[in-house]
């Protein structure tokens, strides 16, 4: 269900999607110089959504295939990445690719978001070539930044208002066992974290309506999504300037030759 759930999210998101805000881009850029791959490496980028990882996998001269679950993402990256490998519509549980056919598959801000990760761990390891790197990013946690906590503990406030199947598309996920129980060996993971300058409020707001929690705030109901708005907004009335500080962690794994 949460797969039929994603695609139309985002694919109604793609043409805003990391448009407002350089979010998912700067992560991008950050996981691909932890991942460092040379020229020529042969890249999967799962769950590309706009590029994030495909577009610094590019500028380090690699050959990148991105593969969305959204047509929006996919026609959008395509147009934006004329030098890419190829892009294509495909479901990470189900990849239409051949074994052994890449060196790395990263998948940025995906895996939590799939209805079996087991599953496309399985096929993530049946393309990669021994000796492969399968890595991803997931939300984190951001150091010394008290005036962020209101805004994830605002969704836990209001979680409970949100009707049974309905809201984030996001499910807990335990990183390290998730990557040893495929298999994978030579765990690594590591901590980033992005400031980014915010013009105004209405910029962090529609920020959030252009990305994954919009599936959160769409399910409040109405006069509860017109509180948590309020309630952001004045969160944010007290900062001056508004600079946004989120964090992610990287994971990475070998998959055994
Ligand atoms: C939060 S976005 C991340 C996009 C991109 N990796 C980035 O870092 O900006 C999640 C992406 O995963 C895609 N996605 C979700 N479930 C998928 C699935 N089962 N198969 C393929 N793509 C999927 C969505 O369409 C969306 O583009």
């Amino acid at each position: 269900m949460t797969a039929a759930r994603a695609t139309a999210l985002f694919d109604q998101l793609a043409s805003v999607y990391d448009e407002i805000l350089p979010f998912f881009t700067g992560f991008g850029q950050q996981h691909m110089e932890w991942l460092a791959p040379v020229h020529g490496t042969r890249v999967l980028d799962l769950g590309a959504g706009r590029g994030a990882l495909t577009g610094a996998a590019l500028a380090r001269g690699c050959r990148v295939t991105a593969v969305d679950c959204a047509p929006g993402m996919i026609e959008r990256i395509s147009a934006q990445y004329p030098e890419i490998h190829e892009a294509r519509l495909m479901d990470a549980h189900q990849l239409d690719l051949p074994d052994n056919s890449f060196d790395l598959v990263c998948a940025g801000f995906v895996v939590h978001l799939l209805d079996d990760p087991a599953a496309a761990a399985r096929e993530i390891r049946r393309v990669l070539t021994p000796g492969g790197v399968f890595s991803f990013s997931v939300p984190g946690p951001v150091e010394d930044a008290p005036e962020w906590e209101f805004y994830s503990a605002l969704f836990r406030e209001f979680q409970p208002l949100i009707p049974a199947g309905e809201g984030r598309l996001s499910r807990p996920l335990d990183a390290e066992r998730f990557l040893a129980t495929a298999g994978f060996t030579g765990l690594g993971r590591t901590a980033i974290e992005q400031r980014l300058p915010v013009p105004d409020a209405d910029t962090f707001w529609n920020w959030g309506l252009s990305h994954g929690s919009r599936a959160y705030i769409d399910a409040l109901p109405a006069d509860a999504r017109t509180e948590f708005e309020a309630r952001v907004r004045a969160e944010l009335s007290t900062m001056d300037p508004i600079v946004f500080a989120a964090g992610a962690c990287l994971w990475r794994g070998t998959s055994p030759a």
